[in-house]
């Protein structure tokens, strides 16, 4: 057994990112990748790389992207796409709750459904507003917390069966109170659901940025 199947288990490291990598890579949520992350521009750190399926849609003004992923499967995952890119991709860290990249150095973050899956999301948005630069921001696609109330009631009830299922996923993250919790000011933002199961289907994209500190 190899050490990341130590570190995260063996579904973890090697299973679901493999399954992940298939089924996220779908034309409905390649639009949004394209809309969410197709103007974006200079250093940028992305969490949660995944298999890096917003690489295609950064636009040339990106020099670099920092990749954090604690699947180390990812980096083999995500090879075709590294080498087809004329954007440099840098592996920095494994976990958003701790960033090795210098405060103030990055002139922007992104997210794609991953927000939903970092342990201790308080502590990974307080690094992301160290590590950018003033005047930078988060974009992010996130799915999470509904408005109807009976979606609201499944999404309680399926959360212990999706976080086991899906790396520690939950179903009703409220993307935007946890955003504006952690000091960030929502300058843009889209809601709805996505078509196919309205338990996980519920987005939220746009843009925030660090509040400033009085
Ligand atoms: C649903 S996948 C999305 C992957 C990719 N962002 C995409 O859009 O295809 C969630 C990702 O978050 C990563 N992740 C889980 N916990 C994390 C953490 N604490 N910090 C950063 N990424 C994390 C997972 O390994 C996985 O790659």
């Amino acid at each position: 057994m190899g050490q990341d199947a130590r570190r995260m288990g063996l579904y973890r490291s090697q299973v679901l990112p493999r399954c992940m990598a298939r089924a996220m890579g779908t034309e409905e949520l390649a639009k949004h990748r394209e809309r969410a992350f197709g103007a974006v521009s200079g250093r940028v750190l992305e969490l949660g790389f995944g298999a890096g399926l917003n690489l295609p849609y950064y636009p040339a003004e990106v020099s670099a992207v920092l990749a954090v992923e604690p699947a180390l499967i990812n980096r083999k995952l995500a090879r075709k796409r590294i080498d087809a890119s004329p954007i440099p991709v840098e592996w920095v860290g494994l976990e958003g709750e701790s960033l090795p990249v210098e405060s103030g150095s990055v002139d922007t973050v992104t997210s794609s459904w991953t927000l939903c899956s970092i342990g201790n999301l308080a502590a990974a948005l307080s690094e992301v507003r160290r590590v950018l630069r003033p005047g930078g921001c988060l974009h992010f696609v996130e799915h999470g917390m509904a408005p109807d109330p009976g979606i609201r009631r499944w999404q309680a009830r399926l959360n212990p069966l999706q976080r086991f299922c899906f790396g520690g996923c939950s179903l009703d993250v409220p993307i935007d109170l946890c955003l504006e919790k952690a000091g960030f000011e929502i300058t843009e933002l889209e809601v709805g659901y996505m078509p196919g199961l309205k338990v996980q289907s519920f987005l939220y994209e746009g843009v925030a940025r660090p509040r400033p500190v009085i």
